[in-house]
């Protein structure tokens, strides 16, 4: 007997077999058992699921021969030269490969006013419909909008949008629904018991998923995988015949955007090159498993992922769904890439180097300032270190030594911020534009632009700002091309600003000299007689300026193990109080 393979093998053959597309199917039986057919139906919905079978199973039902209960009995001549495709009144047409409207015309119009043959119906079943010509599609519709008695329409496709309203209007449409993965899951096991397949529950879960709803798929991909690993379904193997990394490496990728971790991040993809593994499907991959974790631990899925369990203790939830969708539109970004390797992996560099977790940011910025405002400091209220990163290709943080990787005590970088960042008086800062002083609103504004715009919100945070007046603020980047950027979106940045403080804001974005101070300071009104000098210059004279201030004690280590994020965000919060710092001879000209 000739190989059939597994798909049509298990194709059901009535309506108690198709699994799924209930409506479908209730509808359907109801309709047989009162007698009302419709002379014309629409089947549309994804590949795979079912669209066929159906069609042929109600060509069955109405041609049938002794029916029971409105059930073929698949024993009559009808029923079986229909599941042969062999039956003079049930013709199949696939419009794929019969484009032409002359075929069209010959095959239907021409034989529709012809009384079947032996059976009760002449039935039409058009496959991939949306596939006729215009021409065709009118010849068509002539019949349908008069069909004869006898005959029955059944179109079925996957792009219902192609199909003339005139005909879907004239027709009774089904949507047929993709098939669940559970549902795929455990057919997969029903065919594989009946074949005496043995396999890994893992390597179905695997197979359902990457079906995505089609039945026809995951026993097409059962067949392969059966034939491959010579009787046994292993999970290594399904992922090899995918294409796909495996848990492991995925996990991996994950982890390394978490954590930030470019080496390990270049390590995942240098891997998945050397083991040609797809691309794509790997950040796909990747992006499903921060939204599997992420609806875990919302508690709205209760299936566990590898992930959950691996996770810093202080990374958000919402975190994981903000970075699944920047996987996401870097995955709409590279698909076309004609060096996607290259393409995805310089992807998820940047979305290393932008800020994920935003919010937890703001909290512990917050809480150092609660902190530093505080007159006493009180220690215990910024215990959390920064979390260290392995190896930082932000630039911003040069590695100093083996003392900078060691994880760095608590204590040590609270002193650093302590003393790198004193108290200053709160009246310092001068209400902009309202109640708010400027640090509030430019960190509100900050927040705002960093998920919408995060190439600008990555210039502003290294913009240099120095006020005219409190209305007017000049923020000033030695890039030209910032520059540009900037002044293209001014508009919306005073715009954001006005919403923030209530006042009109002026911004004026120019080209400043570029000067060994590289970040941002919060030149102050009120402090405008110091000497500005940002805390990384500082920092990186301490070895020889240990006479002059209080540097020299600051562990280096601790210095550098500070998020260089939170530092830039720190010197633009708080530029006013660093300048004052640096001054350590002078006293601060407090003039507010
Ligand atoms: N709902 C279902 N229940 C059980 N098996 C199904 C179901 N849908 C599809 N299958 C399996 O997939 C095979 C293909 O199904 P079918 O030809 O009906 O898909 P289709 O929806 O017409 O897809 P396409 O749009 O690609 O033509 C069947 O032979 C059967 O093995
Ligand atoms: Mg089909
Ligand atoms: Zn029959």
């Amino acid at each position: 007997m000739p190989y059939e393979n597994l798909a049509s093998k298990y194709r059901p053959n009535n309506l108690n077999e198709v699994l799924g597309q209930e409506t479908v199917k209730r509808t359907l039986n109801n309709a047989v058992k009162l007698g009302r057919i419709a002379p014309s139906y629409v089947f549309y919905g994804p590949r795979g699921c079912g669209k066929t079978t159906i069609a042929r199973i109600l060509a069955k039902t109405l041609n049938c021969h002794k029916p029971s209960g409105g059930v073929p009995c698949d024993k009559c001549a009808s029923c079986v030269e229909i599941a042969e495709s062999k039956s003079l009144d049930v013709i199949e047409i696939d419009a794929a490969s019969n484009t032409q409207v002359d075929k069209v015309r010959n095959v239907i119009i021409e034989n529709v006013a012809f009384a079947p043959s032996r059976d009760k119906y002449k039935i039409y079943i058009l496959d991939e419909v949306h596939m006729l010509t215009t021409q065709a599609f009118n010849a068509l519709l002539k019949t349908v909008e008069e069909p004869p008695p006898h005959v029955v329409f059944i179109m079925a496709t996957t792009e219902q949008h192609k199909v003339p309203v005139t005909i879907l209007s004239r027709s009774q449409c089904f949507r047929f629904r993709p098939l669940s993965e559970e549902l795929i899951f455990e057919r997969l096991k029903e065919v594989a018991e009946k074949e005496k397949i043995k396999y890994e529950p893992e390597a179905f879960k695997i197979m359902a998923k990457a079906s995505i709803g089609s039945m026809r798929d995951a026993v097409t991909l059962l067949d392969r995988a059966f034939s491959f690993g010579r009787g046994e379904v292993k999970t290594e193997l399904v992922n090899e015949l995918l294409g796909h990394a495996g848990e492991d490496l995925i996990n991996s990728l994950a982890l390394a955007l978490i954590n930030r971790d470019s080496a390990t991040l270049h390590a995942a993809f240098d891997r998945l090159n050397a083991e040609g593994y797809d691309t794509l499907t790997a950040l796909r991959d990747l992006r499903d498993l921060l939204a599997g974790t992420f609806f875990y631990l919302q508690k709205f899925s209760s299936v566990p992922t590898s992930l959950a369990g691996s996770l810093p203790k202080d990374f958000s939830a919402s975190a994981l769904a903000k970075l699944s969708r920047k996987v996401n539109l870097a995955v709409e970004e590279v698909k076309f890439s004609d060096s996607l390797a290259i393409a995805a992996e310089m992807a998820l560099f940047t979305l290393i180097d932008t800020p994920q977790d935003l919010e937890a940011l703001v909290r512990r910025l917050e809480g150092l300032e609660l902190r530093l405002a505080s007159p006493n400091g009180e220690p215990g209220r910024f215990t959390e270190p920064a979390p260290q990163k392995k190896n930082d290709i932000s630039g911003e943080r040069p590695e100093r030594g083996p003392a900078a990787l060691g994880p760095v005590p608590a204590d040590a970088v609270r002193g650093t911020l302590e003393k790198a960042l004193p108290a200053a008086p709160a009246h310092q800062e001068a209400a902009v534009g309202g109640a708010q002083p400027p640090s509030a609103v430019w960190k509100k504004l900050l927040a705002r632009i960093a998920d919408r715009k995060p190439i600008i919100y990555n210039m502003l945070l290294s913009v240099k700002i120095t006020f005219d007046t409190e209305t007017r603020w000049r923020l000033g980047s030695p890039n030209k091309f910032e520059v540009g950027m900037l002044q293209d979106f001014k508009k919306e940045l005073e715009a954001e600003m006005e919403k923030i403080s209530g006042g009109k804001i002026e911004l004026i974005i120019e080209r400043s000299a570029a000067s060994a101070a590289p970040a941002a300071a919060f030149e102050d009104l009120s402090v405008q007689g110091d000497v500005a000098a940002p805390v990384e210059e500082v920092e990186a004279q301490s070895g020889q300026r240990g006479a002059e201030g209080h540097w020299e004690d600051l562990p280096e280590a601790a210095s550098s193990s500070v998020d260089p994020e939170l530092k830039k965000l720190l010197k633009v919060f708080h530029g006013s109080k660093v300048t004052k710092v640096v001054k350590k001879t002078g006293e601060n000209k407090d003039r507010g």
